[in-house]
C-alpha cells in the first residue's frame, strides 16, 4: 500500500519535472520532442499563442493567452487511469476525448467540422450557431442544449471548449482562442490545437497545409498582378461615431488581397458625426477611399441597406465618394443564422482562403465570382439565412476545405 502510493507520488513528480524541463528547453525554439513519439505530431508554424509538446503516453498543450497547460493522457496508458490534474495552471484530459461540449458564444465550430468531430459533440450552450450541420444534429436530438451556468452538467463532458477567457473555469474547460492571433493563417492554424485532443494530428496538419497553400497562392497572384492598389476602409458606426479598424488580421487581409489600408494614412481612428470638424474630416477621408467595408453591428442584418449606411454617415453631399459611384460598399454578414450569429466568426476563421478570395473580388471585381461572406450594399445583395436544411454532407464525416481556383 505504502510503497505504491509513494510510486504514484514519484510519477506525479516526474510529470511536473518533465513539463517544466520541456517548457524551459523548448520555449520559443522549434525543439524536437524530448521523448520518442508513437503517433503523428503537429508542429505549430505560425500561431504564437499555443505550443504543443509530445511525450510517449501524453502530450502537453500550453496556452499562452491564459498561461494554462493541458496535460493530455492517452486513454490506453496506465497514467490516464491514475492521474488527474485540476489546478490553476494544469488540467488533465484523457484523449482521444470520448465526447465534448462547446460554449457557442463566438466559437468557430467549423474547426470541429473540418476534423470530422461532430459525432462526439454532445452539448452546445445555445442554438445560435452559424453551422447548418450542427443545427441539423441538434434538430435530430444528437446534441443537447446545456445551460452555461450549470457547472454540474458541464462537468459531465470529457471536455468543454470555450473562447471567452473571462469566464469561470471548470476542471474540464479548455480555452480555444484563435481570435487572439494577428494574421488569418495564424488563426486557421488553431485546428492543430483541437486535433491534439482527438489524436487527429494528421488530419489537422493536412487541413492547415491545404488552406495555407491555397491562401498563399491567391495572395501571390493578387499582389503581383497589378500596380494599382485600391484604398480600403474597414469602418463601424456606434454611439454616433465612425471608427476605422486597427485589427491586424483585417489589415493583413487587405494587404494580401492587393489593396492598401486607409488606416496607414489617417491621424485618428474615431470621428463623431455630431462634431462638425470630425464630420468634415471623415468626409475628406471617404473621398479618397475606393472600397468601404461597413462592419457596423446590427441586430437586423437583413434590414441593413445602403440607406442605413448613408443615414449613419450623415453627409449631405456624397458626390465625391468613389466607392459609391463604383458600387464598392460591402458588409461581411452575408451568411447569418437567426439574424445575429455571423458565419464570419466561424467558417471565416478556419478557412481564411475563402475570405481572401472574396476580398480579391471586392477589390478587383470580375463579376464572375460569388462571394461567401461579403455582400454588396449598393447592389442590394441580401443575407443568406443558415438553417439545418442546408446541411448536405454526412454530418459524421469530415468537411473538406473549399479550394479556390488559383493560377
Ligand atoms: C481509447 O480510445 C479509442 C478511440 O476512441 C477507443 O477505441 C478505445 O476503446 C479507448 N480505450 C480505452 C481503454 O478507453
Ligand atoms: C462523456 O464521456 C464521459 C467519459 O469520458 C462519460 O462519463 C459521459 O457520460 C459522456 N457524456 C455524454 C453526454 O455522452
Ligand atoms: C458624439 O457626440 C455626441 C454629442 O456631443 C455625444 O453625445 C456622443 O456620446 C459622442 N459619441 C462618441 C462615441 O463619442
Ligand atoms: C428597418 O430599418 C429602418 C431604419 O433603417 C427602420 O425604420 C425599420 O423599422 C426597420 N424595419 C424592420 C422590419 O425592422
Ligand atoms: C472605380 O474602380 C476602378 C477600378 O476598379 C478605378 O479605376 C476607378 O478609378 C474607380 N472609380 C472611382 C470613381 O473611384
Ligand atoms: C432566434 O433568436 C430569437 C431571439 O434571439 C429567439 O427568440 C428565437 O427563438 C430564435 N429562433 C430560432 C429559430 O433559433
Ligand atoms: C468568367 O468565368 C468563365 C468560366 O468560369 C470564363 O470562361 C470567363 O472568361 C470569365 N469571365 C471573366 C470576365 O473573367
Amino acid at each position: 500500500m505504502h510503497s505504491s502510493s509513494a510510486a504514484c507520488w514519484l510519477q506525479i513528480f516526474l510529470f511536473f519535472f518533465f513539463i517544466v524541463v520541456s517548457f524551459l528547453s523548448s520555449e520559443g525554439v522549434n525543439a524536437a520532442p524530448a521523448v520518442k513519439v508513437g503517433g503523428s505530431i503537429s508542429k505549430v508554424e505560425a500561431a504564437v499563442n499555443f505550443h504543443i509538446y509530445y511525450g510517449q503516453t501524453f502530450k502537453v498543450i500550453k496556452n499562452a493567452i491564459d498561461g494554462r497547460s493541458y496535460l493530455l493522457l492517452q486513454n490506453n496508458s496506465r497514467i490516464a487511469t491514475r492521474t488527474k490534474y485540476c489546478t490553476s495552471r494544469i488540467k488533465s484530459f484523457v484523449v482521444p476525448l470520448s465526447n465534448y461540449s462547446v460554449d457557442t458564444d463566438f466559437f468557430p465550430v467549423s474547426f470541429f467540422e473540418l476534423l470530422g468531430l461532430l459525432g462526439s459533440l454532445k452539448g452546445i450552450t445555445s442554438d445560435s450557431v452559424a453551422s447548418q450541420c450542427i443545427l441539423k444534429l441538434y434538430e435530430a436530438g444528437e446534441i443537447e442544449i446545456i445551460n452555461k451556468d450549470d457547472q454540474q452538467k458541464l462537468a459531465e463532458f470529457a471536455a468543454h471548449f470555450f473562447s471567452n477567457t473571462d469566464q469561470q473555469q471548470g476542471c474540464n474547460f479548455a480555452t480555444f482562442v484563435p481570435f487572439a492571433e494577428d494574421t488569418p493563417l495564424q488563426r486557421a492554424e488553431w485546428i492543430k490545437f483541437l486535433g491534439v485532443f482527438a489524436n487527429l494530428e494528421d488530419r489537422a496538419n493536412q487541413v492547415y497545409t491545404t488552406v495555407k497553400e491555397n491562401y498563399l497562392c491567391l495572395a501571390k497572384i493578387a499582389t503581383t498582378r497589378t500596380s494599382f492598389k485600391p484604398i480600403v476602409a474597414w469602418m463601424d458606426y456606434s454611439n454616433g461615431a465612425w471608427s476605422f479598424t486597427k485589427e491586424t488580421y483585417k489589415l493583413k487581409y487587405v494587404e494580401d488581397a492587393g489593396g492598401e489600408n486607409i488606416y496607414g494614412s489617417i491621424n485618428k481612428i474615431t470621428y463623431n458625426v455630431s462634431n462638425p470638424d470630425d464630420l468634415d474630416e471623415l468626409h475628406a477621408i471617404l473621398c479618397t477611399v475606393e472600397v468601404v467595408i461597413d462592419e457596423t453591428l446590427t441586430s437586423d442584418p437583413d434590414n441593413y441597406t445602403l440607406s442605413t449606411f448613408l443615414q449613419n454617415i450623415n453627409v449631405e453631399d456624397n458626390s465625391c465618394f468613389g466607392f459609391l459611384a463604383n458600387k464598392s460598399l460591402w458588409r461581411y454578414d452575408k451568411r447569418t443564422q437567426n439574424s445575429t450569429t455571423l458565419d464570419w466568426y466561424n467558417g471565416a476563421v478556419s478557412q481564411p482562403q475563402l475570405v481572401l478570395a472574396d476580398l480579391i473580388e471586392v477589390l478587383f471585381p470580375t463579376g464572375n465570382f460569388t462571394t461567401t461572406y461579403f455582400r454588396n450594399l449598393p447592389k442590394e445583395e441580401g443575407v443568406i439565412s443558415i438553417g439545418p436544411q442546408m446541411c448536405e454532407r454526412d454530418t459524421f464525416s469530415a468537411m473538406e476545405p473549399t479550394i479556390i481556383a488559383c493560377g
